[in-house]
């Protein structure tokens, strides 16, 4: 620990990544409450009581989800950053996900009844699988032993646990039914593509910095703590998804992500899935919502920095 301490200078980048996030971030900010969600209860009453099940437990268990990552999440990797910039890109990461925690809520407290909502968050709270992935990301995040394994966490959660979530509106979405919902379900997919190729990135440059051993050692727990997480992951969506008959649609979309994360982590896809395997209603959703979902991607061919589009209408469309 030195004497001094050291004021953060935009003007003097380290890394260029860092300075073209938080502008990318910060130019994407939102709020839950600009959505008109109560324009989806006329949908929303058009479904049947397993549809409706199906919506409210997902959603809650994204709600787990968004909670551990801005309450766990970046305080654990921002004790291994390498710039100042980084620990404020993670800062604006941290508060993006307490929006994305809070607006389930508000999803909630306009389609639910408030016993309906006491019961969402209690089996969020309780059901075996969820907290099982939530349980062994926050394990990870506290050990400090492992940085470059926070990370992984980090970006397996970003880009591949949510996505057993996102399916059911992305669905609706392609079906024409609670756009508002779904709106707010694309914004924070907008944000967690840039969050875990961003994470991603970092992750890569301590990971080449290892000895070819180290890397190995990484490389194969990385791909069992995959393997382990996706044994978790049909087991949630059987639980989730049997009595709505979509449980084969989403294990596609969700091994379709899997390799994505690790694609984020510079490391070579896992599953035999491509964009062509997912319901194309449901990848439809996806790219309308995000126009710069593959704003890093070629992050990690060489941290080449990608070309910032310029926000159009179509961002504010709904405000
Ligand atoms: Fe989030
Ligand atoms: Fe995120």
């Amino acid at each position: 620990m030195t004497d001094s301490y050291k004021a953060i200078n935009w003007d003097a980048i380290d890394d260029q990544i860092d300075k073209a996030t938080w502008e990318k971030l910060t130019e994407q900010f939102w709020l839950d409450t600009r959505i008109p969600v109560s324009n989806d209860t006329d949908d929303w009453r058009t479904l049947d009581t397993d549809h409706q099940w199906v919506v409210g437990h997902v959603f809650g268990g994204l709600t787990l989800l968004d909670t551990l990552q801005s309450q766990d999440g970046m305080a654990s990797l921002r004790k291994d950053t390498r710039t100042q910039h980084e620990t404020a890109v993670l800062n604006n990461i941290q508060f993006m996900e307490s929006v994305h925690a809070k607006s389930y809520s508000t999803i909630f407290s306009t389609l639910n009844t408030p016993d309906e909502i006491d019961e969402i968050f209690e089996w969020s709270d309780t059901e075996e699988f969820l907290q099982k992935k939530a349980l062994r990301i926050r394990n990870l995040y506290h050990d400090d032993g492992n940085p470059l394994k926070k990370k992984v966490a980090n970006v397996f959660l970003e880009t591949f646990l949510f996505y057993s979530g996102f399916f059911t509106p992305l669905y609706y979405l392609g079906h024409n039914k609670l756009a508002n919902v779904a709106e707010i379900i694309k914004l924070i997919l907008r944000d967690e593509s840039v969050h875990g190729t961003y994470i991603g990135y970092k992750f890569q440059i301590g990971f080449n910095q290892l000895g070819a051993n180290a890397q190995k050692e990484l490389h194969d727990w990385m791909y069992d703590f995959m393997y382990e997480l996706y044994a978790n992951e049909e087991k949630y969506t059987h639980l989730v998804y049997d009595q709505v008959g979509w449980t084969d649609e989403v294990l596609t979309f969700i091994r379709y992500n899997a390799n994505k994360a690790l694609m984020n982590l510079g490391q070579d896809p896992l599953f035999a899935d491509t964009a062509d395997s997912v319901n194309p209603i449901v990848m439809n959703g996806i790219s309308t919502s995000t126009a710069n979902h593959d704003f890093f991607s070629q992050v990690g061919n060489g941290y080449l920095l990608g070309n910032v589009e310029a926000m159009s209408d179509d961002d504010y469309k709904l405000y």
